[in-house]
């Protein structure tokens, strides 16, 4: 293991590994159209991602994600590195164009046997596997049907992780069933900066309420055929600030909260949409995709929330004559080099504002990390201390939560591995361990040696208490 960490020096705010549970699960994430690559292998077919990333423009220098990081072929080492790591838990999601390569119908059994294999090698390993179902591969057949914003991608989902529950169910006890509703819905059908790239509000709209009841159809699908499963979706939260002495920025804020926090933790944990949003969206849709009985549906009790978190957002009224829109405004605080805010109190703010308005229900931290520009000196050593500090900071928030009385459980770093970074392409790493795409190599960073120690330290500190 890289200890590299004796001669740089330690962050400036650190967590103590004896402020978490001793059962605290220590994890990383990774998805599948991010890490994989194989894209026609084995019988899958395209997915909504393989599309968008074809079309000219819409990926940072064209890239895709064919060949990824090649996880398709190396698992097994990349297993081994989880292992060596210390990670308790690995996160990973199924391509669900590999198990139903056009999104219905029979099972193809090589796709499943990728997933298989992996899940036996975790458990050999000691790393427990947590799966997500939809990690935004949706296969192209479907989205050919209409995605998302079709009632029946709900049903075809909930089919789908039925299978997958069915295969691997009697090893794979952790579900996660939607990752980030709101980027599939939102960047994907009205921004259309996500696959598939539409821009449509009515039917972002649609598509955010396919993916809730798909949840919670799939919490059924996998309750009934995986006895031990425990089962939440993943959601994406921000604290939402006013630009302090802007008038009008409370209701900006409100506005907002509302659609990109609310509008997902209502449905799920109160059962119906906030009214006050559903007002704020009366001129963009009717709600006729609402149907009777959707609610009992999409706010079926759970076992846990994924809470992934990167930032916080601070807004204003836009100023634009006649525009009821709201502008995004700078804070001044540190960025990554996504340009998103470094701001680790927000994550404490919103572990509580969850547990204190929605709970009580377990939380997991299902993604959390960053992305530097890194440089691999010619030793080979990769001394990534933004991204080392940006960790300790945000564990450290996840203590402080913890001692304020959130039932946390724990936290997965977003991401394992270097990978395909969605529309920035291969330009933004968020890996703790580093990935050389000429070679495939694999190099853990600073980050990776700090976690791992870390767990390792948290290892020790619990063997001591009851
Ligand atoms: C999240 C996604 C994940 C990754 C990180 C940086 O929104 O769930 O796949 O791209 O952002």
């Amino acid at each position: 293991m890289n200890t590299a960490g004796d001669r740089v020096p330690p962050p400036a705010v650190s967590p103590d590994a004896a402020g978490f549970p001793a059962d605290f699960v220590w994890g990383a994430s990774t998805a599948s159209y991010q890490v994989e690559g194989a894209v026609s292998e084995d019988g899958r077919l395209p997915s909504i991602w393989d599309t968008f990333s074809a079309e000219p423009g819409r990926v940072v220098a064209g890239d895709t994600g064919a060949i990824a990081a090649d996880h398709y072929h190396r698992w097994q080492d990349d297993v081994a590195l989880a292992g060596e790591l210390g990670l308790r838990a690995y996160r990973f999601s199924v391509a669900w164009p590999r198990i139903q390569p056009t999104g219905s119908g029979a099972v193809n059994a090589s796709g499943l046997a990728f997933y298989d294999r992996l899940v036996d090698e975790l458990l050999a390993h000691d790393v427990v596997p947590w799966v997500t179902l939809y990690h935004w591969d949706l296969p192209q057949t479907l989205e050919d049907a209409g995605g998302w914003p079709e009632r029946d991608t709900a049903l075809r989902f909930a089919d789908f992780s039925g299978h997958v529950a069915a295969a691997l169910g009697d090893r794979v006890h952790h579900w996660v069933t939607v990752n980030e509703p709101w980027c599939s819905a939102f960047l994907g059908y009205a921004a259309g900066i996500h696959a598939p790239g539409r821009s449509e509000p009515a039917a972002a709209l649609a598509a955010a309420h396919h993916l809730l009841l798909g949840h919670g159809l799939a919490v059924d699908a996998v309750r009934a055929v995986a006895g031990q499963a425990r089962i939440g979706p993943a959601v994406n939260l921000y604290p939402v600030r006013p630009e302090p002495g802007h008038p009008g920025a409370a209701d900006a804020a409100r506005r907002i909260d509302g659609l990109q926090n609310r509008w997902f933790l209502d449905p799920l944990l109160r059962g119906g949409y906030p009214d006050d949003v559903r007002a704020d969206l009366a001129s963009v849709t009717d709600f006729a995709f609402e149907k009777d009985g959707d609610a009992a549906i999409h706010s079926r009790a759970v076992d846990f929330l994924g809470v992934n978190y990167y930032s916080s957002l601070m807004v204003r009224p836009s100023e634009f004559p006649g525009s009821n829109t709201v502008a995004f405004v700078g804070t001044g605080r540190p960025r990554t080099a996504m340009g998103w805010d470094i701001d680790e109190d927000g994550l404490t703010e919103t572990l509580r504002r969850v547990h204190d308005e929605y709970g009580p229900l377990p939380l997991y931290v299902t993604e959390n990390g960053s992305a530097f520009d890194d440089v691999v000196a010619s030793d080979g050593r990769i001394v990534d201390v933004g991204r080392r500090d940006y960790l300790a900071a945000h564990l450290h928030a996840c203590q402080l939560a913890i001692e304020a009385g959130v039932p946390l459980a724990g936290y997965f770093v977003w991401s394992l591995l270097d990978n395909f970074e969605w529309a920035e392409g291969y330009r933004r790493r968020f890996g703790v361990v580093h990935v050389d795409y000429q070679t495939q190599e694999r190099r853990v960073k600073e980050s990776g040696a700090w976690y791992s120690a870390f767990i390792d330290r948290h290892r020790r500190a619990g063997a001591g208490r009851p």
